[in-house]
């Protein structure tokens, strides 16, 4: 920071006190990570100067013969980690890299299919109001009543609607994705599947959570999540998908560039790399097999305290919570947690009676917690403290009418001046000190 702190001390002072804040609360959304020392130095490198539009040896700009040996460097180490047969590894984020992977196989107006998002899918998906389902025709499958995959309605839905492309993926769905009948499904009616693995690459690359390669067309990834990259994503082929068709990994490219983006980060590139490298190891092996434990422990000793998860349990890195039996909303459980220093989101639950803004659910992942090291005797304390926090808020009687700014402040008001959210909250930061942001994994 010696440098920002004298350039521009407002910005320095602001990540400062985000770095307290991230050391001083327990870091529980899902889709949130901490990247080691050797990811942020590459993202603040100078490889953030150079201009690169193109792929290695087509470039559009002079100077990037290292650049190319960066970039090859990093797709071989995504195919080895993968074991598909080519790796895109410029996209910007995620939602670019879905949105890319459409355009290059459709025309506007055809047809895509995901998994709605009150059933646990992302935005990217095919949900109203996105881009996603403003070019694309968007066919949105569904969870049954208990929050799982019926994989004959999806077959009834494919063979009505024909999409051109399937999507399984999960952002707040628990459960293993069953890669293969997703599979079969898209192969009954032509479509090409898409998964999206960005909540699962960590655990995936780790051979905790089953791999989609064996089965899926194309793979989209996001790199910042169990991963524990940089932001970033990228675009992976298999065999199967060059089956299919032989022009894929070209479609892809060009979707990319010129399609849809400029020139690649290549900072973060960099980055993606070494999480490529770290995430190949025996420790990461034993951090994603942990995190797995971690979320476990956290559903059983949740179900003890009378929470109601959807499924009834997890098969990942979240557990998904309906609080309705709790007579609290997302919005209160979420605020809440966070003034207790127990940072999650609301979230939808499957056929959520309220609206997406005031759900009725709240989602908790242990990808961060299990970062600083954090085990079994830490899940068990933290759930305790997540039921403390919620009976503290349920005897606040706090009433709020739904999509009213005025009973939001008032609402959070309460929440605030909750004295026994505060004495959680020095439970919580005591933990945080015993588990400090090493980010040397
Ligand atoms: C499954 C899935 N795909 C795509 C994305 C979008 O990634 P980004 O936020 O990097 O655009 C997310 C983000 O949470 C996600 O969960």
């Amino acid at each position: 920071m010696k440098f920002i702190n004298k350039i521009d001390p407002e910005i320095a002072t602001l990540i400062e006190l985000e770095e307290k804040r991230q050391k001083e609360t327990l870091m529980m959304i899902p889709s949130e990570n901490i990247a080691s020392y050797a990811v942020e130095e590459a993202m603040g490198s100078i490889l953030g100067n150079k201009y690169g539009e193109g792929y290695p040896q087509r470039r559009y700009y002079q100077g990037n013969q290292l650049i190319d040996q960066l970039e090859t460097l990093v797709i071989e180490r995504a195919k080895k980690l993968f074991k598909v047969e080519a790796v895109n590894v410029q996209p910007l984020s995620g939602s670019p890299a879905n949105f890319a992977v459409y355009t290059a196989l459709l025309n506007p107006g055809n047809t895509i299919m995901g998994l709605s998002l009150s059933s646990g899918g992302h935005l990217t998906h095919g949900a109203p109001f996105t881009a996603s389902s403003k070019y694309f025709h968007s066919v949105q499958y569904n969870t049954d009543k208990n929050g799982w995959i019926d994989y004959d309605e999806l077959l009834a839905l494919a063979k009505k609607s024909k999409p051109k492309i399937i999507i399984a993926s999960t952002t707040a769905y628990a459960r293993i994705l069953d890669w293969k009948k997703f599979s079969e499904i898209a192969e009954e009616v032509s479509a090409f599947l898409m998964t999206d693995i960005s909540h699962l690459a960590g655990l995936i690359a780790a051979g905790v959570y089953p791999s989609p390669a064996p089965y899926a067309h194309i793979i989209t990834t996001t790199t910042h999540k169990t991963l524990r990259g940089p932001r970033g994503a990228m675009i992976m082929t298999t065999q199967k998908g060059l089956n299919k068709d032989p022009d894929l990994v070209k479609k892809i490219n060009k979707a990319i560039i010129p399609g849809i983006q400029g020139g690649p980060h290549f900072n973060n590139i960099a980055g993606i790399g070494i999480a490529l490298k770290e995430a190949s190891t025996s420790n990461f092996k034993r951090y994603a097999a942990q995190i797995l434990k971690n979320a476990q422990i956290i559903a059983s000793e949740l179900i003890k305290y009378d929470f109601n998860l959807i499924t009834g349990g997890t098969d990942s890195h979240l557990i998904l919570i309906d609080l309705r039996n709790k007579c609290l909303l997302g919005n209160t459980a979420a605020e809440g947690l966070e003034v207790a220093g127990i940072i999650i989101n609301r979230n939808g639950i499957p056929y959520d009676p309220n609206p997406p803004f005031y759900p009725s659910g709240i989602r908790i992942g242990t990808p961060g917690v299990t970062s600083r090291g954090m085990k079994k005797k830490e899940m068990k304390i933290i759930v305790k403290l997540i039921n403390q926090t919620i009976n503290a808020l349920i005897e606040t009687k706090i009433k709020l009418k739904i999509n009213s700014e005025k009973d939001k402040i008032i609402r959070q008001e309460i929440i605030r001046k909750t004295s026994s959210l505060k004495q959680i909250n020095q439970t919580v930061k005591q933990l945080c000190r015993k588990f400090p942001l090493v980010k040397q994994y």
